[in-house]
């Protein structure tokens, strides 16, 4: 039995559509919305349904065998996981934002809210650049807006967010999408079913 978890939401649902054409069909999965563990024995396959941030740990820990998860998560948490493949979904990129004309003249300690305190800190370690990080859990955006801080890490997908707060993208730290990440353990011991899985899944992206 190999165990996968997914992330919860529309990305999952994508998703398992991938595995569901590469031979790994559970189709009770897709009728009920609360029940959180399904499994096809006959295909040898169990999906859980994880909140998006915690399929890493899932994975890392060997609760799931597979998972799927954004390029953010792995970037912010390096949890000691194969990265396995590219799904080429999900996409979006984590960016620095602010408001609409702002400029950075290198003065003062920068401020940047974000959740993602490790990408951020990295980034600007790397430009030699001081920061002030702020730990947001959400709703990020109002940060520069009520003078909290003066610019924010946050993932852009539409832009739609940015738009409608009068912020502007400063610069793109790097371009997001979700990928196919396994245990160490389990790679080791289910290789042949991993790979199974992995090139049943691969052979969807071509189309
Ligand atoms: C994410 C992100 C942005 C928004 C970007 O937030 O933090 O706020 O999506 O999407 P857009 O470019 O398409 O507008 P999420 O919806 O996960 O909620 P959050 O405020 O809790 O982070």
């Amino acid at each position: 039995m190999i165990n996968v978890a997914l992330p919860k939401g529309r990305l999952g649902e994508k998703v398992y559509g991938m595995f569901e054409k590469a031979g790994f069909e559970c189709p009770a999965l897709l009728g009920n919305s609360r029940k959180l563990i399904f499994e096809n024995p006959e295909k040898g396959v169990r999906y859980f349904w994880v909140k998006p941030s915690d399929v890493s740990i899932y994975v890392e820990r060997g609760a799931a065998d597979v998972g799927v998860c954004g390029k953010d998560i792995l970037a912010e948490y390096r949890p000691d996981v194969y990265e396995l493949l590219d799904l080429q979904t999900g996409k979006c990129r984590m960016a620095v934002a602010a408001k609409k004309g702002y400029f950075d003249d290198g003065q003062n300690t920068l401020k940047v809210a974000t959740k993602f305190v490790n990408v951020a800190k990295a980034y600007y370690a790397k430009k030699g650049r001081d920061i002030d990080v702020i730990r947001l859990n959400g709703s990020i955006e109002l940060a520069p807006i009520l003078g909290l801080s003066d610019v924010i890490v946050d993932i852009v997908e539409t832009g739609t967010t940015l738009k409608e707060n009068d912020l502007d993208v400063v610069e793109t730290v790097f371009d997001i999408s979700a990928r196919l990440i396994a245990n160490k353990a389990s790679f080791k011991f289910k290789t042949k079913e991993i790979e199974a899985l992995t090139t049943g899944v691969a052979a969807q992206l071509n189309r």
